[in-house]
């Protein structure tokens, strides 16, 4: 009689479990470097919204900003280790990994606007490198907008001249370190997080950023010039934990892919208008110069730095480069 209650118990905790586990949400932990109030910030946060109300509650994405969770190195290798599920580093931060194509996104003035920009990023060519990264145990679910990226410093900076010996905070990117050397700068590579007390204690010159980056750090306040030299690009890629994205229930992997597609669309927009915003504001400060290079001074910065797409085919691939040549063009 005992056995048989004993197994009744049983019985009935299990018909429970399903339920249990229904009213238990897939937890996303979702990392990122950058304010909330960056294109990024508010891609996520939008993301995380959309997923909720698309799997109806059956996923929970918490956002973690500002590298609150992790920095830059750190939270590729947290990714990988699964004690985050999903990421947006910029494209700039995948060369570590050993997936060197996404460097190509670093070269200077490889893309003129978003429009060269998303022939690569929104087609067959980005498609292609985002498959790169699952043989790292990694899964690439988009590409998200943040901007063209301007120059700063505390001195003027219009002609090639004047960035010979800065020191300029750049993120861990050979094509980087080759484009400041091109123009007779230092690179220095440093974490994200790291910056503004870098700029502030002097420990470099300047940095590049696109200007809400820039902004929503306050890097501004410890830089006395912003040129507006867009000579190139900052985005991101969306990453996801394979095996976890993998291992998720297909109709959960459905409604997320349906979130991150209309977080993308929100990504983009709010990407060019913060921008914009974000060199107004600097402006409106008024303690910070915001400098328009002329035709001429754009021109001739562009010609000290395209050698580096020679110089760094090898290393990227020529292959990748002239996909996106081809589609840029
Ligand atoms: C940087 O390190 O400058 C950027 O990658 C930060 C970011 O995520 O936009």
């Amino acid at each position: 009689r005992s056995l048989l209650t004993l197994t009744a118990a049983a019985a009935a905790t299990l018909a429970l479990l399903p339920a249990a586990f229904a009213q238990s949400p897939i937890v996303i932990k979702f990392s990122h470097v950058v304010a909330i109030d960056t294109p990024k910030g508010k891609a996520a946060e939008f993301f995380a919204k959309r997923a909720g109300e698309l799997t109806k509650g059956k996923v929970k994405v918490e956002v973690y900003p500002n590298s609150q969770l992790y920095k830059d190195k750190e939270e590729m290798e947290a990714l990988q280790l699964g004690s985050v599920q999903m990421l947006a580093p910029s494209l700039s931060k995948f060369a570590p990994l050993g997936v060197k194509e996404f460097e190509a996104f670093d070269l200077p003035f490889i893309f003129d606007d978003y429009s060269d920009l998303h022939a690569v990023t929104q087609g067959p060519v980005g498609a292609k490198m985002l498959k790169k990264l699952e043989s790292r145990g990694i899964t690439g679910l988009a590409f998200w907008d943040n901007g063209f990226k301007v120059m700063s410093a505390n001195k003027p900076l219009r002609a090639v001249e004047d960035y010979k010996g800065l020191k300029m905070r750049i993120q861990s990117s050979k094509v980087l370190d080759a484009q400041m050397r091109s123009v007779g700068a230092l690179p220095q590579v440093l974490a994200f997080s790291e910056t503004y007390q870098a700029l502030q204690t002097g420990v470099v010159d300047g940095t590049e950023n696109p200007p809400s980056n820039l902004y929503t750090q306050k890097m501004h306040e410890v830089q006395k010039n912003v040129t507006m030299t867009n000579h190139g690009y900052l985005g991101y890629a969306v990453v996801v934990n394979k095996k976890f994205w993998d291992g998720l229930p297909a109709d959960v992997r459905t409604a997320l892919g349906k979130a991150m597609a209309e977080a993308t669309v929100v990504a983009n927009d709010v990407a060019k208008k913060d921008n914009e915003e974000a060199l107004e504001k600097v402006r409106t400060w008024g303690k910070t110069a915001v400098y328009k290079p002329s035709l001429a001074e754009r021109f001739l910065l562009k010609k000290a730095m395209v050698p580096v797409h020679k110089q760094m085919a090898s290393r990227i691939g020529q292959e990748t480069l002239d996909e996106i040549y081809k589609v840029t063009n």
